[in-house]
């Protein structure tokens, strides 16, 4: 018989947190999700999954469904995700963020739950003036209110969890792409620039372009947590991503080849908060958790377009 039987995955109605619900009923596992539809869509759940709508904030309904709802393995996904957002609203980040995976935590002591998988980022690093993949010890010093909520839930996460006899992995996503990524003016540079094109308006690409990102396909991050739960890993934080840097001036190209070759690019100053550059080193994952990505952007983004 399987390790774990039945799922939690926060956030579930989410971009990531719904494929991964996908993949983990794909592995046999009874799901239920908890989202508040502050972002995620009903219709982006699978069939079969037990939907609970309510926010990771409210003590007594988290209790009651992690204590009495037989989950073995929580993937927890809920976050408030928008870095631009997070500096103006980092009150709000800070208490959907921080305490929701608090209230999480709490609810784990005298649960059945075994296993708790963190969804972290790459927001948790200082920046690197190289565009050079880091590792998991690279300094962790985070340039944005959302940046310090995630690394501050990582933190807490391990410890609660070690305290509680509860394995913990920590997974570092690092850029997230695929199909059916929704679109907002504050999360996700593929999709701004896809919807810019569509809308017959120019990119606009802040700073000189030359700082680079490490894009993965949402179904290596599944693959990366499907990973995290079989592994007889106890404990590890891992980045999750691709080691492969892309400039932002590459993706604009990219992007207006497949779209607009004539589509207009203009620059505009640095954006506060957001890391110059964020390649993944993932070593670490790849020789602990046997991870491996499969898709390379080029190949894949037409499923965002
Ligand atoms: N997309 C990326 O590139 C990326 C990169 C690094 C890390 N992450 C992390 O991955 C996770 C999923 O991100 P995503 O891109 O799928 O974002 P998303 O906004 O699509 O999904 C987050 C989900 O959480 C739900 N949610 C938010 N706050 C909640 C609350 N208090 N209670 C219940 N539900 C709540 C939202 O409704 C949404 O469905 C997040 O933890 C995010 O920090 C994402």
């Amino acid at each position: 018989m399987a390790e774990y039987q039945k799922a939690l995955v926060t956030g579930g109605a989410g971009f990531i947190g719904s494929y991964l619900c996908k993949g983990l009923i794909k592995n046999g596992l009874e799901v239920i999700v908890i989202d508040n539809l502050s972002m995620g869509k009903k219709e982006n759940l699978p069939d079969g999954v037990d939907f609970i709508l309510g926010d990771i904030i409210d003590e007594s309904m988290v209790r009651e469904v992690v204590m009495n709802m037989g989950i073995d393995i929580i993937f927890h996904q809920a976050a408030k995700v928008s870095v631009r957002a997070s500096i103006d609203h980092f009150y709000d980040d800070a208490e959907n963020n921080i305490m929701g995976t608090l209230n999480l935590l709490r609810a784990c002591k005298g649960s059945p739950v075994k296993r708790f998988i963190y969804a972290s980022s790459m927001a948790v690093y200082a920046d690197s003036n190289e565009p050079k993949p880091i590792n998991e010890d690279f300094i962790t010093n985070p340039i944005s209110p959302y940046g310090a909520s995630k690394l501050s839930s990582e933190i807490y996460s391990m410890m609660i969890t070690d305290r509680l006899g509860i394995d913990c992995i920590v997974l570092r996503y690092f850029n997230t792409y695929g199909k059916g990524q929704r679109f907002t003016p504050y999360v996700g540079v593929i999709t701004i620039f896809v919807n810019r094109i569509k809308e017959g308006e120019p990119l606009i690409i802040y700073g000189n372009g030359n700082q680079c990102r490490d894009f993965v396909h949402v179904s290596d991050i599944v693959h990366a947590n499907i990973l995290a739960m079989e592994k007889k890993v106890r404990r590890g934080v891992f980045n999750i991503g691709t080691g492969r840097p892309t400039s932002i001036n590459r993706l604009a190209q990219i992007i207006r080849d497949k779209m607009d070759p004539n589509a207009k690019v203009i620059h505009l100053d640095d954006h506060h908060g957001e890391l110059k550059n964020s390649i993944a080193d993932i070593s670490k994952a790849k020789e602990v958790l046997g991870y491996w990505p499969e898709k390379a952007l080029e190949d894949a983004i037409h499923e965002v377009i």
